[in-house]
């Protein structure tokens, strides 16, 4: 017998489905998975070598379970760029922060409980929702991608979700969400249910506007979800992390596998952290390489969503999917969320920025002169 997926008892909700991801195409300008563009610095490279060499010598024994050294860093980077004093008991982290993401669902989703999004948002959170038996409320988001929050907090009152997902800045759209949105909806989901707001900032070190870590006093339900993958330009180290009352880390190690978080995952996060300051001028750079994308987008004549993080969404497109063909067929890789009329660029090197505004250029000559 050789079976199919479908032959095996695989649980309903499953089937029929494909796994996420981007595709991975080894084309010359890759723009499609907003990465940092720039490898690691030589002396942090130098770095993690001499501390993964250090733990390795310890590989024998288990990884500290609770993370303690590596947490204490993360909440002393959150106090210092966040507006927000943040205490080694108020942050936890794991693998990516899809896997952290995935701990709050198992700890406040999970079978005969539901999440909401206001789509489109990062697919990820549905999916996860999905993995881990949570029922998936797609919100609403009005025509220029903000969330339109009358029609928030009614999605909210109407179907009392366990958790409430707010992305800011939002991905694939751009834009960030006000303070004052965030409030109103957490305000709206405590009245319907005392239910989990997470708050994923994942891009927010890219925003023109501050953290929403300060939101945190008094708010026992918040969550800040934040990761590594992005200002740190460490995709591949896959460290993600949160801040919340310490209550809500309690619940999570309530789900989390033990020694979830590797010896060497731990040391090559602290070392990056040691190189904080250097890594977030990369920062600095990739906001104004954001920026050139949005105004000389526009120049070219397409529209362009806000945006505070550091990728861009661009269109409009009768058939946005034929034109991520063609941008591809330029060599440069964008990314096809989904979203009708709109693809998503990420905001990579001078160079690999000139080459996608050089075939974004392209395209609308090629339409003028057919057109
Ligand atoms: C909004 C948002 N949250 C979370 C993530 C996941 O990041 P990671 O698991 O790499 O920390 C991403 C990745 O693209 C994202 O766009």
């Amino acid at each position: 017998m050789n079976p199919g997926i479908d032959d095996l008892p695989v649980r309903d909700e499953l089937r029929g489905k494909s796994p996420y991801g981007a595709p991975q195409l080894d084309v010359p300008v890759r723009l499609n998975t907003n990465e940092n563009p720039y490898p690691l610095p030589e002396p942090l490279v130098e770095r993690i070598t001499e501390r993964v060499r250090e733990a390795a010598r310890g590989l024998n024994r288990y990884p500290d379970r609770d993370a303690v050294e590596l947490r204490t860093a993360l909440a002393a980077y959150l106090t210092r760029t966040g507006g927000h004093p943040v205490g080694v008991e108020n942050v936890w982290a794991a693998n990516g922060s899809n896997e952290v993401i995935q701990q709050l669902l198992q700890a406040f989703g999970g079978p005969g409980r539901t999440a909401i999004g206001f789509e489109p948002s990062y697919s990820m959170h549905a999916l996860i929702a999905r993995g881990t038996g949570t029922g998936w409320i797609s919100g609403p988001r009005g025509e220029d991608f903000t969330i339109d929050l009358p029609a928030a907090e009614k999605a909210i009152a109407e179907h009392r979700p366990d958790v409430v997902f707010i992305t800011t800045p939002n991905n694939p759209t751009g834009n960030a969400v006000p303070a004052e949105t965030v409030i109103a909806l957490y305000d709206a989901a405590q009245a319907a249910k005392p239910s989990m707001v997470v708050v994923d900032e994942a891009y927010i070190e890219f925003s023109h506007g501050a953290s929403l870590l300060p939101l945190l006093a008094d708010r026992p339900y918040l969550v800040v979800s934040r990761t590594m993958s992005k200002a740190f330009g460490a995709a591949g180290l896959r460290l993600g992390y949160l801040a919340a009352h310490p209550a809500v880390v309690d619940a999570v190690q309530l789900v989390r596998l033990p020694y979830h978080l590797s010896a060497i995952t731990q040391v090559t996060a602290l070392a990056a952290l040691e190189h904080t300051d250097t890594l977030l001028k990369y920062v600095e750079q990739l906001k104004s390489e954001r920026d050139r994308l949005v105004s000389e987008l526009r120049a070219a004549g397409y529209e362009v969503t806000e945006s505070d993080a550091n990728f861009v969404q661009f269109g409009r497109f009768a058939d946005s999917h034929a034109t991520w063909r063609r941008i591809l067929d330029r060599g440069v890789l964008v990314r096809d969320n989904g979203v009708p009329g709109w693809l998503r660029v990420s905001a990579g090197t001078p160079a690999e920025n000139d080459a996608f505004l050089d075939a974004v250029r392209d395209l609308k000559k090629e339409q003028e002169q057919s057109g």
